[in-house]
């Protein structure tokens, strides 16, 4: 007898009670408005609205127009991508760059593009959930490293000698703010012939003077290196990058799949990001406002200093997190709210961003209720 598979709507009906009831529904608000001091958004160094950045991106839209047109393989390679690109180069110390559409389809594009038949992917057990994809999309075996643990990679690999590896890992974790041990996982990755991809989403604009946590490692143009990066957080405008050496910008311009069918990046973001690269490249006190920020969050919150402008405060669970951000924001304080599935320790957390642009005694105060608010909860379910 046939049976009858359950309704659409069922289904969705299902799926929105079990999240209710496990606390982790998500919805999209939209919460910024001028009153509001957002320590929740990853444009860590306030270049979204600078207005340089804002008259770069009208500039070459009306230049360029509203949209790149076409794929960058047909017509759609402007001049502003490459002004972009040497922008990125320059701010970074690696000698070729190239531009996608997002830091996500740079990963998916990179990650593709150099495993596939015939090699393996290791991945930080932390990794985004863009190099997770990147990895399942690759259609090569992968395996997760235990989080920031060279002696982990160094085991596995010993254990896939002979075959290609790529590692990927972040040069600094989205969601918990620490750094990787970047030149310990290099050393790892050498004696094994493996090529590191390095994710620097949160390390560009941040990390050294700006230039990302492999610049100031003295890593940047390694040949066995490979980095990438999203225009979307610290230079406040959105696309992404996948920052190498030459004949790797040449194997991307040919197969990596996020760069060929994909429509070039749009005019306004390149020509935003051109200038805010070139922005981070001249004002390092961009980067060290961060960090004077960062302690003053993890001083006020009572939690260790992460490496970078996310500072990660733990929560008894989903429920509590999002009961705290909402008092948080009813008294105009918006902070990130992570749980399951998107933590990846299992750990619900507020996640607290530092800002440059943002006077250091509105921080101070933000991050002293953030912590008044957390006691509060952690009295609370103690009771
Ligand atoms: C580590 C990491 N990689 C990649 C991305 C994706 O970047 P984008 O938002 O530009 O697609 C993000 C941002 O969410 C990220 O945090």
């Amino acid at each position: 007898m046939k049976t009858t598979p359950m309704s659409w709507d069922q289904w969705l009906a299902e799926r929105a009670a079990l999240r209710r009831e496990r606390g982790v529904e998500r919805t999209d608000p939209v919460l910024r408005d001028d009153t509001m001091i957002d320590l929740a958004s990853n444009d860590y160094l306030g270049l979204s609205r600078d207005p340089r950045v804002v008259a770069a991106a009208v500039a070459a839209a009306e230049r360029y127009g509203a949209g790149a047109g076409a794929s960058r393989l047909v017509t759609g390679t402007l001049p502003v991508h490459r002004d972009l690109e040497e922008s990125l180069s320059d701010l970074t110390g690696w000698p070729a760059a190239l531009a996608f559409s997002s830091g996500y389809t740079a990963n998916l594009g990179a990650v593709t593009a150099l495993a596939g038949r015939g090699a393996h992917i290791l991945l930080d057990a932390h990794a985004h959930a863009s190099l997770h994809d990147a990895a399942r999309m690759s259609r090569s075996p992968y395996d997760v490293f235990a989080h920031n643990d060279p002696a982990d990679l160094d085991a596995r690999l010993r254990r896939l000698d002979g075959v290609r590896v790529l590692v990927a890992v972040e040069s600094i974790y989205s969601v918990l703010g620490d750094a990787a041990p970047l030149a310990e996982l290099c050393a790892v990755c050498r004696a094994h012939d493996a090529l590191l991809l390095v994710d620097e989403a949160h390390g560009i604009g941040v990390a050294g003077e700006g230039g990302g946590l492999v610049h100031a490692l003295g890593l940047a143009g390694a040949p066995d290196l490979v980095v990438t990066a999203t225009l979307s957080k610290s230079l406040g405008a959105q696309g992404g990058t996948v920052l190498s050496a030459p004949p790797m910008r040449d194997h991307l311009v040919n197969s990596a799949r996020t760069f060929i069918f994909d429509t070039g990046l749009a005019p306004a973001a390149a020509g935003a990001a051109t200038e805010a690269a070139r922005i981070v490249a001249r004002e390092p006190e961009l980067a060290a406002a961060v960090h004077e920020r960062a302690a003053v969050i993890a001083r006020e919150c009572g939690i260790t200093a992460a490496a970078g402008a996310v500072q990660s405060v733990p929560m008894q669970g989903p429920l509590e997190a999002v009961a705290a951000r909402e008092e948080l924001r009813a008294a105009g304080v918006l902070v990130g709210c992570f749980r399951p599935p998107s933590v990846p320790d299992g750990v619900s957390r507020l996640r607290v961003t530092a800002r440059a642009d943002l006077p250091l005694e509105h921080v101070a105060k933000a991050a002293g209720l953030v912590r008044s608010v957390v006691d509060r909860s952690a009295e609370m379910s103690l009771r």
